[in-house]
């Protein structure tokens, strides 16, 4: 099998192919991967691997040199009685915790290890009892984990491997694994772009690249496409910077799905460098700003997958590009601006920007009447203060479409919170000039009274809005991948997907 089902995939990216009938002990290959649940060497893939080595294994474990910990690995070089190199046993942790989530990044720690110099052919075996979605993330996940993000390096610090072979496992999850990854690794590129190459024209033709690829419709709005639709908070931000704002809206209707309203919008923040504006940050928080499109990234990403997976369902998104920046015309504190909507928000902070460009993104979204709207955004260091780095905060309108957005993330082990929209937290918006103003009184419950303001802008469509300042981007490296742009939510949106047409 090949990836021809794959349009994402750049080149460089190997090739990766489900063997259901090989066996472990008789593979030829550079590394055999293998995963190994704590205490339980006596069965399974793993057992079947011990036997071929006359024990070695279990003679390991019983010794305490390997535990089984989740995300150990535990390289074995030339094993006795298999035909590899070299054997690595990847530890899960306890049975009872072992979840897509956990296989996605286990199997992203392995790859991530032996990417760390170039491979010709390295082997992952499946396990028989991982469900159909676990099987997918095991693969996506060692897709991710292969793939660096020092794309401006001369020497690579990952090479992805020319050939990997996923033993025992369904041909369909290998192929669906593969997109997904591919979806992830789009995400994490683009956000790991340098802002000198990647602003809303550059954002806008890679978005039509992908569109082109995956066969989705686009359309990008320019600057004087977005003075005629009357977009003025898009452009009040992206009055600051040489590089003029871009809307683009993809639509992808699948394989027998009616005409009509789209079953789901998503919306992205895609701020392709946050200086702050007038505002202006710290150098210390502008370092890493180049992240501030990470939720246009994803909603690009996902629909892409999406669409490449060839689900049964009618879907738009929709991305708002800009750049905030101090030049001369830059917007300042104290304007007022009065969005697509009719809203006019008084300007209190231009590093409140965020709110000000999805305002008219999802105005704009609106008018195509989904069933319901999720948006991805770095939106508040706030939510960062409350929820950590590695979980995403939840807002929303409707309960029943949280907890369908809480349940896709977490099944695909991307963790997520939901914080209170009481409306109380209302009133911290409200203005004496204009009908609202960027940001509360005072800087705490900063993420809710964000959410609030977004929630002014989706006229009472079910909306869940996605707070992914923390989870988009490691500061530094993990296990399971190099630090950079992590393709948060990604994985989310597409399970979101299934079984929404
Ligand atoms: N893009 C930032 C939020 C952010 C911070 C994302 C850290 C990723 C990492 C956003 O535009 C911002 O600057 N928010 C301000 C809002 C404040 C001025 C009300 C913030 O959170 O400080
Ligand atoms: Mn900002
Ligand atoms: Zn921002």
């Amino acid at each position: 099998m090949t990836q021809e089902f794959s349009h994402l995939r750049p080149d460089s990216a190997g090739a990766i192919l489900a063997d259901a009938a090989a066996r472990p002990a008789a593979t030829e290959a550079d590394a055999v991967v293998v995963f190994l649940v704590a205490g339980e060497v006596g069965s399974g893939a793993i057992a079947e691997i011990d036997a071929a080595t006359g024990g070695v294994v279990s003679r390991l474990v019983s010794a305490g040199e390997i535990t089984g910990k989740r995300y150990e690995c535990v390289p074995l070089l030339a094993p006795p009685g298999l035909r590899t190199g070299q054997l690595l046993i990847v530890g899960l942790g306890p049975r009872t915790d072992v979840d897509a989530g956990v296989l996605y990044r286990a199997a992203a720690t392995a790859a991530r290890q032996l990417a760390g110099r170039p491979r010709t052919r390295v082997a992952f075996v499946a396990d028989g009892w991982w469900s159909t979605r676990e099987m997918e993330q095991a693969v996506a996940g060692a897709a991710v984990g292969m793939v660096g993000q020092d794309l401006y390096r001369a020497e690579k610090k990952r090479t992805p491997f020319a050939t990997t072979v996923w033993l025992s496992a369904p041909p369909e999850a290998v192929a669906h694994g593969v997109i997904i990854a591919d979806g992830v690794n789009l995400a994490r590129r683009l956000v790991n772009m340098p802002a000198e190459d990647l602003y809303p024209q550059t954002f806008s033709e890679e978005a039509a690249a992908v569109a082109g690829r995956t066969g989705m419709e686009i359309a990008i709005w320019d600057e004087s496409q977005l003075v005629r639709e009357r977009c003025q908070a898009i452009l009040a931000v992206g009055r600051g910077s040489s590089r003029p704002p871009r809307l683009v809206i993809l639509r992808y209707r699948g394989p027998g799905v009616r005409d009509g309203a789209p079953d789901v919008a998503f919306v992205g923040k895609g701020v392709t460098f946050d200086s702050g504006g007038l505002s202006l940050k710290p150098s210390d928080s502008m370092l890493t700003m180049k992240c501030d499109m990470s939720g246009g990234a994803a909603v690009l990403a996902a629909a892409a997958t999406i669409a490449a997976l060839k689900m049964p369902i009618n879907l738009v998104a929709v991305v708002g590009l800009v750049e905030n920046m101090t030049g001369p015309a830059a917007y300042k504190l104290g304007d007022v601006i009065t969005a697509r909507s009719g809203t006019t928000i008084e300007v209190h902070n231009t590093d409140a920007e965020g709110r000000i460009v999805l305002a008219d993104v999802l105005d704009v979204v609106r008018g195509f009447q989904p069933g319901r709207i999720v948006d991805a955004a770095t939106l508040t260091g706030a939510c960062m203060v409350a929820l950590g780095h590695d979980v995403a905060g939840l807002f929303a309108n409707d309960q029943d479409w949280c907890d369908r957005v809480a349940r896709a993330a977490r099944s695909v082990g991307e963790p997520v919170w939901q914080l209170p929209m009481y409306p109380e937290y209302d009133d911290q918006i409200r203005s004496e000039v204009a009908d609202i103003k960027n940001v509360g009184d005072g800087r705490w419950g900063g993420a809710i009274t964000a959410a609030k303001f977004l929630e002014r802008f989706v006229g009472g469509i079910p909306w869940t809005h996605v707070d992914i300042a923390g989870p988009a981007f490691a500061e530094k490296p993990r296990p399971w991948i190099d630090g950079g742009g992590t393709g948060a939510f990604v994985r989310p949106l597409v399970e979101l997907a299934r079984g929404m047409g």
